[in-house]
């Protein structure tokens, strides 16, 4: 049976961290994260809260603006300007998805790349491509942080990664061939997703296919990291099947309790990172 690799706690522990150098370093006022959320989309609202709490837990100032799903683009764009040129915001984060008429492409660029806590601005996308030092997004550098903190090695080994996301497959992709991983992306057009997945010694899945990867899909001995969550039938899965998966693998991540609270403990780490940087 597979180690399960404990999200909840290796979070846990990366905010500790956070809070004793917020507290050690005592920067000249609290530092400040702002978290956007357009509408009433269930489950974002839901992460925004957490956010905000995660936020005020470890010392940061935490702010949510709520903003109806009929804003315009004009009111959006205002805001992200007014919260660009605010002293005390030291990070700010449009959650994802926005309503079908808003444009997420404009919306993340009118974002100050010193203040993208999610390393979506195109500035820091590419020089994260380039390996000059940026903020990583927070689902992939959470992953990498789980792989470090269980001692899991990435280089040399052969990483999957399916799914091409701005938001995880290409990042992750990207952070793993920097860690000296060989490297393949996988997406919805590959036809035969196992001749891939099969050859993973780290698997990752952000494919958003609830229970995507059975065990016919992973070689024994695998590392799994599983990005996916879906409610099916009142309950919260993965893109992999758990049950059929764990037995064969060497580590795997569940689903609640995985992934999801590093994302939330690396937006802190950012925020931290950059409101330093600014404040010098
Ligand atoms: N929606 C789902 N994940 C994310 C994330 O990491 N950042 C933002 N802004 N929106 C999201």
């Amino acid at each position: 049976m597979a180690v399960v690799l404990d999200g909840k706690q290796v979070a846990a522990e990366l905010q500790d961290k956070v809070r004793r150098q917020l507290e050690r370093m005592a920067p000249k006022g609290r530092l400040k994260l702002v978290v956007v959320l357009v509408g009433d989309h269930p489950a974002s609202a839901s992460y925004v809260r957490g956010k905000q709490r995660t936020a005020e837990k470890i010392g940061l100032a935490g702010e949510v603006r709520h903003l109806p799903a009929s804003v315009t683009a004009e009111e959006l764009l205002g805001v992200i300007d007014t919260l660009n040129a605010d002293p005390d915001v030291d990070g700010i984060l449009v959650q994802l998805p926005l309503p079908a008429h808003l444009d997420e492409r404009t919306v993340i660029e009118r974002i100050a790349p010193e203040k993208d806590v999610d390393g979506f601005h195109p500035l820091n996308v590419g020089r994260n491509f380039a390996g000059v030092p940026a903020v990583w997004p927070c689902t992939p550098a959470g992953i990498m942080a789980l792989l470090e903190h269980y001692r899991l090695p990435v280089a040399g080994r052969h990483a999957v990664v399916v799914g091409r996301s701005n938001i995880v497959g290409k990042p992750m992709a990207q952070m793993l061939l920097q860690a000296d991983a060989t490297v393949t992306v996988c997406h919805s057009k590959t036809p035969d997703l196992g001749v891939h997945t099969r050859q993973a010694d780290i698997l990752v899945v952000a494919a958003g296919v609830p229970g995507l990867i059975g065990a016919e899909h992973v070689k024994p001995g695998a590392v799994v990291v599983d990005v996916g969550i879906h409610r099916v039938d009142g309950r919260l899965v993965g893109d992999v099947d758990f049950e059929a998966v764990a037995p064969v693998v060497q580590a795997i991540t569940p689903v609640p309790g995985g992934v999801g609270p590093l994302t939330v403990a690396m937006l802190m780490v950012n925020t931290v990172r950059l409101g330093f940087r600014r404040r010098g």
